[in-house]
């Protein structure tokens, strides 16, 4: 059986091979599901990470035997009521199954409550609804799950990227403390919580102490917003800045177009990671201009949640939760990953 590309990627980087259990690989051999309608909402399109997400989607349920004509891809516009209407248009339509990627988590209990009635099967992509509603979905043994990467671990590889420098690299005016900056996502989605929260935790568990020199804040995954933050911290803050972690690569290069501004230069006198490893950015991951950057593994990601719709297709009872590994990032492997992804 040929290997899939996410796979080599993750057996080459982690050479963990436990940690692929939780997709299930899908058959060589492609089934016909020309005849089932799938409806896939995204958040926005505007957005780099989920416009490589949703292309993996599409080439994928066609790989796996779906119709181009019977697959509709919506936009929610990052607006909460466009994307109520795109969902009860995909009911009425009579859709087999449903592809979510939420505008708000916070809306799962709602929508999930809407498709089950309509008996959709259910798969939520790239925002997680909270663990009590994944609760829910388990305890009344409905179609749903959720299939993504664990946020948590994106964060701990950035501040593992930083901790691997040691103190004496990263500590340039001798204060004895990392000081950063923060530059958040969307402060309603886990994943900016939880990278927000778990870069710093990686680096205070090896003992390293922190200064935050201002609050968090809030990029929206943009690249331009990553740019204003970062130029405003450089000119406040100078010298004193030692790291720059944002919560995605989008709002990383914005803040390296800043760093390149002040006249600073990555790797000498300020250290920068982000997440998501885009062609860009593992270009300047290479070059030394970006410190580092982590895989977000959108193959794995949109594969699962294909293989995943086409399990409750077919009645399988699946779990709630499906997750994929990320892979840390830095000029050692950025090459090898580079050119698997080519
Ligand atoms: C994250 C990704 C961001 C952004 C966000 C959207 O996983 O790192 O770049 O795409 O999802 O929810």
């Amino acid at each position: 059986m040929k290997m899939k590309k996410w796979l080599s990627i993750a057996l080459t980087a982690t050479m963990a091979v436990s940690a692929l259990g939780a997709v299930p690989a899908a058959a060589d051999d492609a089934a016909d599901y020309s005849d089932k309608k799938v409806g896939v909402c995204i958040y926005q399109f505007a957005d780099n990470f989920m416009t490589l997400f949703r292309e993996e989607l599409a080439k994928y349920l066609v790989e796996q035997g779906f119709s181009e004509d019977n697959i509709t891809i919506q936009d929610g516009k990052n607006d909460i009521n466009e994307q109520a209407n795109q969902i009860d248009a995909f009911i009425a339509d009579g859709v087999d199954a449903l592809i979510i990627n939420l505008v708000d988590p916070s809306n799962a209990p709602t929508i999930t409550d809407k498709v089950v009635e309509a008996g959709i099967p259910l798969v939520y992509i790239n925002r997680e609804p909270e663990e009590s509603e994944e609760a829910r979905w388990e305890e009344n043994g409905w179609a749903v799950t959720y299939v993504g990467c664990d946020a948590r671990q994106s964060g701990t590889y950035q501040g593992e990227i930083i901790a691997d420098l040691g103190m004496d690299t990263v500590d340039l005016n001798g204060n004895g403390k990392i000081d950063y900056v923060m530059v958040m996502g969307d402060p309603a989605n886990s994943d900016a919580q939880n990278r927000t929260e778990y870069s710093i935790k990686a680096l205070e568990d090896a003992e390293l102490e922190v200064n935050p020199l201002r609050d968090t804040q809030i990029g929206n995954w943009q690249q331009e917003e990553g740019n204003r933050i970062v130029t405003n911290d450089l000119a406040q803050f100078a010298d004193d800045l030692e790291v720059v972690f944002c919560n995605n690569d989008a709002m990383a290069l914005g803040a390296l177009e800043a760093i390149k501004a002040a006249g600073r230069t990555v790797g000498e006198d300020i250290f920068l990671v982000g997440v998501d490893a885009l062609d860009e950015a593992i270009d300047d991951v290479i070059d030394g201009t970006m410190t580092g950057t982590v895989f977000n593994n959108h193959f794995a990601q949109a594969d699962g949640a294909v293989d995943a719709a086409i399990a409750f297709l077919n009645g399988e009872e699946q779990d709630v939760q499906q997750y994929c590994d990320y892979v840390k990032l830095t000029q050692e492997n950025a090459e090898e990953i580079k050119a698997l992804l080519q």
